[in-house]
């Protein structure tokens, strides 16, 4: 059996390499290249595919791994809405995600974003920078004191309901399909609407369905209780940029934390070597201003979170290649 594994950083090369010793029977060759249509040619010869990345899987890609013989497409991260179904499905390759490679990544880092938004965290460093060490006029907000609004309770929501509580905030969640553990706790409101006008902070961790795409907009921050933080850690689809723009200018939101954004991709990650060469006006309006907290998709990534990643996509790709079968396929 053969696997080739695109996308490979440095700091995952370690965990790749103990699967390796784990199945010698398997052939495994890493590249760091990105997969798409320059790439794709390496993947000849191979009977799966693991892959890392925001580009899309696009019709021709998939195509042209089935044309290959490529059974398996392993992604080693949650998301596969870069996934195009149709030419997946018609292509009949299995298909895989990591679905909970560790929620507690994600969940601590909204967490950390609250509690600086909270403390006025950025406005002291860029003070400190210029010599200015007051405390006035950053007063802060106490954690126990904010209603947090959780919209989506998968895995990730969950585990920042518990974090939150943990620290005496009061925590209300919408989930169109309401966890019944969390259920019996009373914390859910019915609508979206009763959310947003009852949350201190808004986090979201909803997964970047159609239906989901913009939920944060004009009519929705209309709704929101004014003064409200809104932390993203999920898709950067789910919020309208220039909507949030519009609402941060008015004073009607008072702070946004993101660690995702909509066109993040080919933008995150890189090196751009100066704050003047990010080729994205947006952003750096963003970027620049001192209640709005800026990270490159950086909450799943912890030493836990991508030893995760590596071992349960390669074991994933194995088991699609071997029997067709994988606890963690998915149907799309
Ligand atoms: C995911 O697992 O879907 C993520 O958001 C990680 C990302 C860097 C691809």
């Amino acid at each position: 059996m053969k696997i080739i594994a695109y996308g490979v950083r440095k700091d995952e090369e370690p965990y790749f390499k103990q699967w390796e010793a784990a199945h010698p029977e398997v052939e495994v060759k890493e590249v760091a290249n990105l997969l798409d249509d320059s790439t794709i040619d390496d993947a000849k010869d191979f009977d799966g595919v693991v892959a890392f990345q925001q580009k899309p899987y696009t019709a021709s890609i998939l195509d042209k791994l089935s044309s290959f013989g490529v059974k398996a497409l392993s992604l080693r991260n949650v998301g596969v809405d870069n996934v195009d179904a149709d030419a997946l499905n018609k292509n009949h390759i299995k298909l895989s995600n990591v679905p909970a490679y560790s929620p507690s990544a994600i969940a601590e880092f909204a967490v950390t974003e609250m509690m600086r938004l909270l403390r006025n965290t950025k406005r002291y460093e860029d003070k400190g920078r210029h010599g200015n060490l007051t405390w006035a006029p950053e007063i802060a907000e106490e954690m126990n004191q904010q209603t947090v609004g959780v919209y989506a309770t998968g895995r990730i929501g969950r585990q920042v309901v518990k974090i939150v509580q943990g620290f005496g905030a009061k925590v209300i969640a919408y989930d169109p399909y309401p966890n019944p553990e969390l259920k019996k706790e009373g914390i859910y409101v019915d609508t979206p609407a009763e959310l947003y006008a009852k949350s201190d902070i808004l986090t979201l961790h909803a997964p970047a369905l159609k239906e989901n795409d913009h939920m944060i907009n004009d009519d929705t921050i209309a709704q929101m209780k004014p003064g409200i933080k809104i932390i993203n850690c999920a898709r950067g689809s789910l919020i309208d940029t220039d909507a949030l723009i519009r609402g941060l200018d008015s004073g009607k939101i008072a702070g946004a934390a993101l660690d995702v954004y909509e066109d993040e991709v080919g933008i995150f990650n890189v090196d751009f070597g100066s704050f003047d060469k990010i080729p994205d006006a947006r952003l750096k309006n963003l970027m620049e201003r001192d209640n709005v907290l800026v990270s490159p998709h950086i909450a799943f990534y912890t030493k836990v979170a991508v030893k995760n990643m590596v071992e349960i996509s390669m074991t994933a790709n194995a088991n699609l290649i071997e029997n067709g079968k994988s606890d963690v396929e998915v149907k799309i």
